[in-house]
């Protein structure tokens, strides 16, 4: 299976996702700047794979520190890790993943930081494809032996240190010997669906047909579709889920044709300060996305153009939230709370 990001002691290397699926290119991120960048435009992209980037990134900012004394080596790495927060604001991973590693520096001498962080920064990649594969254990209950299944955005191997949410789902029930049919929204404007899903499927031999954003209601109204999952950047503590842009449209009309609609995430996706969905930062992005599709202008030059990169889905609309502790459906703030109470929930 590809891997999204490759630590070699040294430099982390970056999969540029934007020359998907044509090139398979790795990009090398020697500064935390060249991590930071790689996580703003997008060659690494997905909430749990810019986590585990952004844990490589605090690790190597703790090279940076040299003879620094412990208030001034602290005052740095916080400083690095505003630095990569301020990348993308809506998926939590991120900021959960470099406040992991601030806390970890608290309970550490700094003379231990640089050996303390890359250490942990591994554990983190490890245990993020674990997670992954706890996911698609929790969800085997909710994918029937035969269906079809329709899945927005990338949330794969490509959007994790492996395996995938989303499509990690899809991979365990493909494994326990189901037979599944992915139909995967291209994803319009940067067309992870096209570019990431239907690629990294096909890798696996795993049957996909691709469609366009706009064609989901209609194949539902078919009967085509008997299940959606999509993977979250953010779920607020009452279930509220931030997700691709487009992820609200799909559940609307999940709801509408009475289709279950799963969400595939880690509990460190699960933002409980966050009353609900409302409060969760919504990424705009660059108008370019949407006038371009390569080098090729769509759209009249000057045109006006919104960009916002996710949208939240009510819980109202979810069948259920999967996670690596388990799964919760119908009252979601008293299931998330019960998950984080778990043993090693974080
Ligand atoms: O803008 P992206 O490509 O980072 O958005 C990715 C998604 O919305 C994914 O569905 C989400 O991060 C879950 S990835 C396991």
């Amino acid at each position: 299976m590809v891997e999204t990001v490759r630590w070699d002691g040294q430099i982390l290397w970056v999969l540029d996702q934007r020359r998907l699926p044509l090139d398979v290119v790795y990009c090398p991120c020697r500064t935390v700047e060249d991590v930071a960048r790689s996580i703003k435009d997008m060659l690494v992209r997905g909430a749990p794979a810019i986590g585990v980037t952004a844990a490589f990134g605090m690790a190597i900012a703790a090279r940076e520190i040299g003879g620094r004394a412990a208030a001034s080596a602290a005052g740095h790495l916080a400083s690095r890790a505003a630095l990569l927060e301020a990348t993308r604001p809506t998926a939590v991973n991120l900021a959960w993943a470099t406040r992991h590693m601030l806390d970890l520096c608290r309970k550490t001498s700094h003379e231990h930081w640089i050996e303390t962080l890359e250490a942990e920064a591994v554990r983190i990649y490890q245990d993020d494809i674990q997670r992954c594969r706890s996911i698609g254990a929790n969800a085997a209950h909710y994918i029937p032996e035969e269906a079809t299944i329709l899945t927005h955005c990338n949330a794969g191997a490509l959007a994790t240190a492996g395996y995938g949410t989303a499509l990690g789902v899809i991979r365990r029930a493909v494994e326990d010997g189901k037979r599944i049919r992915v139909f995967a929204d291209e994803t319009r404007p940067f067309l992870q669906g096209a570019r990431l899903t239907a690629w990294e499927l096909m890798q696996d031999g795993i049957d996909v047909t691709l469609i366009t954003d706009s064609m989901a209601a209609h194949f539902m109204a078919c009967r085509a579709i008997d299940l959606v999952v999509v993977g979250a950047d953010r779920i607020a503590s009452n279930g509220d889920t931030a997700n691709k842009i487009g992820t609200y449209g799909v559940a609307l009309a999940a709801h509408a044709h009475t289709i279950p609609f799963l969400v595939a995430a880690p509990l460190n996706t699960v933002d409980m300060s966050l009353q609900n969905g409302s409060e969760i930062p919504i990424e705009e992005r660059a108008g370019d996305e949407v006038v371009l599709i390569g080098n090729h202008r769509i759209a009249p030059p000057d045109v006006q153009v919104r960009n916002p990169a996710f949208d939240v889905t009510p819980h109202h609309l979810i069948t259920a939230i999967i996670t690596d502790k388990g799964a919760v459906a119908g009252d979601f703030s008293a299931g998330l709370r019960r998950l984080f109470q778990c043993p090693e929930s974080e």
